[in-house]
């Protein structure tokens, strides 16, 4: 057969089912016409190649599903074809073609990673279903494919919503920042959905099947940081009972996640820049040097390039861990997300708590308008608090808190400015109160909304005598 007839033959005419290319190697005419018939019979676009030169061009420039391998193949011989093969397709399944004679080369070609094999002189029949078996077989690899897919960007990029194009971009450097294997610096303003990357970086990359260990930097006690970051030995210190393995050297190949960076002390600093660097950890109160193999992310809402300024942040360590970073918008930055986001959390507790829930117009047009200094994290939570304490199943104004309804995305001043004047001071002071008050204590976030630093807020709670427990 001339090599132009046996080139690769993709019929147009032939309407395919199964949409799979199937490539029949044989130095047998007869049997290359043959079953191409059957193969195009069942759908397959068939091509033929009467040598292993011939096979491994048209592998080269055309996706292959499936090769039918004739083992007796003169010049180069079927397992060498069979190697081949697989070294360039590794996905591609190959059925082989022996002599009744030669079965021990058939189970050889199986455990060198061949699908099935079939023994000459076989019919069309045999042919035939052998053919729709693979297929079938290919098809259920797909779906498994596609499924794993879908479960992995469920746990991933699936739980972050938004679709502004703040968002999209942020979406692109997550799917960067997950193929990588360098530090991340996360940034964003407090309940903007920093975790929440962290975590998408880390399950939709290679990483995904090992640990991801968060670490709070901002609730933990420096001593403590030391001690669950790098572990301890016995007697390392009062209490230290039993020797306590590190995180970093529990994350076994994941990633450590480390929050609120920039609350770590400065000397632990060193200590963790030095783990990075050198791969090595010593627990305290140990001597012994322990290798880690860990991917670090971390994230803070601290203007981290000011702290390095002002000495409370080492430039190294902000070097190091700044390699990629990543901006978390705030809510005010895409508020064409609020719609969704609303319809996200209302499904969810709806689902939760096995009731229907909806919004008021007036209370919807309210949210909207809503500036959320607490960004994302402030709206879950005001949504939630809203289905516990609504009547019945539509939230109404009512049910929203005086933060939101008062005014715009600042706490509710006290008076109604009418009755009598009041001096600035007092009113300074009955919004700090009101909003420490309905923040539960929380002075930092009543800081946060506030618009004034943590050390101002003392300041002034100090000077007007207010005492909040
Ligand atoms: N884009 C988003 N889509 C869905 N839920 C989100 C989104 N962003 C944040 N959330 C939710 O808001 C809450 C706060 O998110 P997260 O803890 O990731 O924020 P954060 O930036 O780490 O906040 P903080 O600085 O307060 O620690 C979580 O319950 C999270 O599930
Ligand atoms: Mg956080």
């Amino acid at each position: 057969m001339s090599t132009a007839v046996a080139a690769a033959i993709s019929d147009p005419e032939v309407e395919s089912n199964n949409f799979l290319n199937l490539l029949i190697v044989d130095d047998d005419r007869s049997v290359r016409e043959a079953c191409r018939e059957v193969a195009r019979s069942l759908g397959f676009k068939g091509m033929v190649a009467e040598s292993a030169d011939h096979a491994e061009r048209l592998l080269e420039s055309n996706d292959v599903d499936v090769v039918l391998l004739d083992l007796k193949m003169p010049a180069t011989g079927g397992l060498e074809v069979l190697r081949r093969i697989k070294q360039r397709r590794s996905d591609a399944e190959v059925i082989v073609v022996t002599g009744s004679a030669s079965v021990q080369s058939a189970v050889q070609a199986m455990k060198n990673g061949a699908y099935d094999y079939v023994t000459k002189p076989f019919s069309m029949d045999e042919m035939r279903m052998l053919l729709d078996r693979v297929a079938g077989h290919l098809r259920l690899k797909t779906e498994n494919r596609v499924l794993r897919e879908r479960v992995k960007s469920r746990q991933a990029f699936g739980s972050i919503v938004g679709g502004a194009p703040e968002m999209e971009k942020l979406y692109r450097m997550i799917a960067k920042a997950s193929r990588s294997n360098h530090p991340v610096l996360v940034l964003g303003e407090s309940g903007t959905g920093k975790e929440l990357v962290a975590r998408s970086i880390h399950f939709s990359g290679p990483l995904r099947d090992k640990p991801f260990i968060p670490v709070d930097c901002g609730s933990l006690v420096p001593t403590l940081i030391e001690s669950e970051l790098f572990g301890y030995v016995k007697g390392a210190f009062t209490g230290a009972v039993q020797a306590k393995e590190g995180l970093l050297a529990m994350a076994r190949g994941g990633t450590v996640f480390l929050d609120e960076i920039g609350e770590m002390p400065v000397d632990l600093q060193a200590k963790l820049l030095r783990a990075i660097q050198e791969k090595e950890i010593r627990p305290v109160g140990s001597t012994r040097r322990i290798t880690i193999e860990v991917r670090i992310l971390a994230a803070t809402n601290r203007n981290l390039e000011q702290a390095v300024a002002q000495g409370a942040f080492r430039r190294d360590l902000y070097f190091r861990l700044n390699v990629l970073n990543l901006r978390v918008p705030s809510l005010r930055e895409r508020r064409q997300d609020i719609p969704i986001l609303i319809g996200h959390f209302l499904e969810r507790l709806s689902r939760d708590c096995g009731r229907e829930h909806r919004l008021s117009d007036d209370a919807l047009k309210m949210l909207l308008g809503y500036d959320w200094p607490g960004n994302v994290r402030e709206l879950e939570n005001c949504l939630e608090r809203a289905c516990a304490i609504t009547s019945n199943n539509e939230i109404r104004v009512s049910d929203l808190p005086s933060s939101i309804t008062g005014s715009n995305g600042h706490a509710q001043l006290p008076g109604n400015g009418t009755s009598k004047i009041v001096p600035i001071s007092e009113l300074e002071k009955q919004a700090i109160l009101n909003t420490i008050v309905q923040l539960n204590g929380d002075k930092l976030l009543a800081a946060r909304l506030l618009g004034i630093g943590k050390t101002t807020l003392y300041r002034k709670l100090k000077e007007y005598q207010i005492q909040v427990v």
